[in-house]
């Protein structure tokens, strides 16, 4: 097991390893004084691991109750969390109890909302089970909801008081979900540079999940320390992301997030290497490096449904444009831009090769 620790405004840590569920009753009684735990979950993952783990709670002396809502962005909504908190509340959950998030990053999310907010702050721990979750929305503390007009607009910054992965939780993956999650350890890997990136050329991430997940949550755990409350180099993180989000509204969230962030992150170097910030080679390694691990590298909308899905990106404002550029492995640049000029280098991204 390794354990990476986040030195937050809250501080926490984060273990990582085969077969640590076991361990979770014993750690949550020993880092909070809760009686009563609230697991949250989907349908999909309950019905993989619920009973385990509320047995596992209930051995180690907590009264469980769970809370499930049907899997998928779609849930991640107002209602399911008003359906969280009543329950919450119809359990007689205190203060002093502890919401788990069993699940994805869409779990995580509306849990960590649901106990940020309910009786204005109750604790609560992450139980990442996609990749994405492990390497991404379990660690640094952004809880959301979304609204119709767009993906998380409800929400607030909220540390957990630990993470614990069990990367064995991730063996009934999906295919696409596993991709998902290479593409944020890719976006790591070109964030931080040669030594991770050369690691999941040679190697499946699959085949090293502990040291690969250990790796990308010190790497955020960094910006989240240095930027908890995503002002500046937090930003980075969203290298892929302004692309990455517009391609998921063009196709109405029916291609996921992780698939988005391959496409943005192939598409916005492409635009660099076109305005001379990135040598071509270090683009065909990403693209190579994308591919390898299932993804796409093309652009699949016009720039101008782009444009206005980037518009309305709650990271843009009404004049700037905000988006990552890579200048090499290692090395990306916030870069802020007027409209008209995004535009040029939405052209130059979705060029065909
Ligand atoms: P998800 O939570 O919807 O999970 C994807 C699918 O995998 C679901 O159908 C789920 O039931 C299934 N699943 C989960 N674990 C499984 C397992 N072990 N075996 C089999 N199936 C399993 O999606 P996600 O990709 O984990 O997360 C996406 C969400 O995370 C989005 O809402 C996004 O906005 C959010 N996010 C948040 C942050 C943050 O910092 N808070 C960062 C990135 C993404
Ligand atoms: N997923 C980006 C962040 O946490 O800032």
């Amino acid at each position: 097991m390794q354990t990476v620790h986040v030195n937050a405004g809250q501080p926490y840590d984060v273990y990582i390893g085969s077969g640590i569920i076991t361990s979770l009753g014993e750690r949550l009684a020993a880092e909070t004084k809760a009686k009563k735990a609230t697991i949250v979950s989907d349908d999909r993952v309950w019905s993989l691991y619920g009973t385990k783990v509320q047995n596992i709670l209930g051995e180690a002396g907590f009264l469980a109750e769970c809370c499930l809502f049907a899997h998928g962005e779609e849930s991640k909504n107002l209602t399911t969390y008003g359906q969280i908190l009543e329950k919450m509340s119809g359990f007689g959950m205190t203060r002093e109890d502890v919401v788990v998030a069993l699940g994805g990053g869409v779990v995580g999310d509306i849990a960590g909302f649901a106990a940020a907010t309910y009786q204005r702050g109750i604790p609560f721990v992450q139980v990442p089970t996609t990749l994405l979750a492990a390497v991404d929305s379990s660690v640094g503390g952004k809880t959301a909801v979304d609204l119709p007009s767009g993906k998380n607009q409800v929400g607030c910054f909220y540390q957990p008081v630990f993470v614990l992965c069990d990367t064995d939780l991730l063996a009934t993956l999906p295919i696409e979900e596993y991709r998902n999650g290479s593409a944020e350890i890719i976006k790591y890997a070109m964030l931080d540079g040669l030594e991770l990136f050369e690691k999941i050329e040679k190697t499946a991430i699959c085949s090293q999940y502990e040291d690969i997940i250990s790796r990308c949550v010190q790497i955020k755990s960094r910006f989240v320390e240095n930027d908890e409350f995503d002002r500046g180099q937090r930003m980075l993180l969203n290298f892929g992301h302004t692309i990455g989000h517009a391609v998921e509204a063009c196709s109405d969230f029916a291609i996921p997030h992780g698939t988005g962030v391959a496409i943005g992150m192939a598409a916005i170097t492409r635009a660099a290497v076109h305005f001379g910030y990135c040598e071509n080679t270090i683009c065909e390694r990403l693209h190579a490096l994308i591919q390898t691990y299932g993804l796409p590298v093309e652009v699949p909308y016009e720039t101008e449904d782009l444009f206005e899905a980037a518009a309305k990106d709650k990271k843009n404002t009404a004049n700037t444009m905000r988006f990552i550029v890579p200048k090499g492995i290692g090395d990306c640049e916030v870069m802020e831009v007027s409209g008209s000029v995004f535009m040029e280098w939405l052209r130059a991204a979705v060029a065909e090769e």
